[in-house]
C-alpha cells in the first residue's frame, strides 16, 4: 500500500451486545467503501474514527500522528452523516460558512469561497434558503459543499444520499468523486458507508465489508463482492456462489 493515512490499530470498542474490533489502513487519497449489515458497526466505526466514541484499547492514527484522544475539532477529518447535517435556523450560506468559520465572521475571501461551494454543488441563488426550504438532496449537496470548503484530508461519509433515489444518488457520487479531483490539496482520502454495492464498486478503490463489529474483509470491489468468496458476504448481498457458477 501507498502511505497509509489512516491506521486504526488493534482498535476494541464495547456496546453492551456488540465486542468491536478493528484493524485495518486506508492508504492517503484512496476511497474506501464500508458495506455490511444494519448494526455490524459501520457508524461506530466512523464515529471512532471522527473522535465522537473513544476505543477502550487501541490507538487511531491519522496522518502519522496518534490521535486517539483527540477531540472532533482537532482531528482532520470532516463528515457528511445521512441527514441532520444542517443548523435549521441558518441559511444554506451560513451553514457551509460554519466549514470556515464557527462564528460565522468571514473575509471579504471567504465569502467568495462560500459563494464558489455552492456554486460548485449547483446550487448558485439557494444562498438565503434555510434547511426546511430545501429538498433532501439539496441539504446533502449544501453538507457536501461544508465538507469540501473545510479542505480536510479525511471525509467520513456515512450513507450521506441513502435517502435519495437512485438517479440522483449516481448524480451525488459524480459530483463528490468530480469535487474530489478538482481539490487543491489533492484527493481526500475517503471511507463512505453505503449500502448499495453499486455505489463500492463504480466509485470505491476498495470495499471494507463489516459484520458483527469486526472486518471480516478488504479488497478490491470486485474481489470481495463476488459470489462465493464468503458466505456472509453472500447472504447480505442475496447472492449465492452456486448461481455464479452458471453465469
Ligand atoms: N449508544 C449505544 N449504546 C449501546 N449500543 C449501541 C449504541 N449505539 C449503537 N449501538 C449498537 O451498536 C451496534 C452497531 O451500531 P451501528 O450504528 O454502528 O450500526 P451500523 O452498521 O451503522 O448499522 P446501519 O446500517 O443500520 O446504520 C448496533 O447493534 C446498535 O444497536
Ligand atoms: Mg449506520
Amino acid at each position: 500500500m501507498n502511505r497509509p493515512f489512516l491506521h486504526l490499530d488493534a482498535v476494541r470498542f464495547r456496546y453492551d451486545e456488540l465486542d468491536m474490533r478493528f484493524d485495518f489502513a486506508v492508504a492517503a487519497g484512496e476511497w474506501l467503501a464500508v458495506i455490511g449489515p444494519s448494526g455490524a458497526g459501520k457508524s461506530t466505526l466512523l464515529d471512532i474514527v471522527a473522535g465522537f466514541l473513544h476505543p477502550d484499547s487501541g490507538r487511531i492514527v491519522i496522518g502519522g500522528i496518534d490521535r486517539t484522544t483527540a477531540p472532533p475539532a482537532e482531528r482532520p477529518v470532516s463528515f457528511v452523516f445521512q441527514e441532520n447535517n444542517l443548523f435549521a435556523h441558518l441559511t444554506a450560506a451560513e451553514n457551509v460558512a460554519l466549514g470556515l468559520s464557527p462564528s460565522l465572521r468571514l473575509s471579504a475571501d471567504q465569502k467568495r469561497a462560500v459563494d464558489a461551494a455552492l456554486a460548485a454543488v449547483g446550487l448558485s441563488g439557494f444562498d438565503r434558503r434555510r434547511p426546511a426550504e430545501l429538498s433532501g438532496g439539496e441539504r446533502q449537496r449544501v453538507a457536501l459543499a461544508r465538507a469540501f470548503l473545510r479542505e480536510r484530508p479525511l471525509l467520513l461519509l456515512d450513507e450521506p444520499f441513502a435517502a435519495l433515489g437512485p438517479a440522483l444518488r449516481q448524480e451525488m457520487l459524480q459530483l463528490l468523486k468530480r469535487l474530489r479531483a478538482e481539490r487543491t490539496g489533492g484527493p481526500a482520502t475517503i471511507l463512505m458507508v453505503t449500502h448499495h454495492p453499486e455505489d463500492a464498486r463504480g466509485f470505491a478503490d476498495r470495499v471494507a465489508f463489516v459484520e458483527n463489529g469486526q472486518l471480516i474483509a478488504i479488497g478490491p470491489t470486485d474481489a470481495v463482492l463476488s459470489p462465493g468468496r464468503d458466505p456472509h458476504i453472500d447472504a447480505y448481498l442475496g447472492q449465492s456462489a452456486e448461481g455464479s457458477r452458471h453465469l
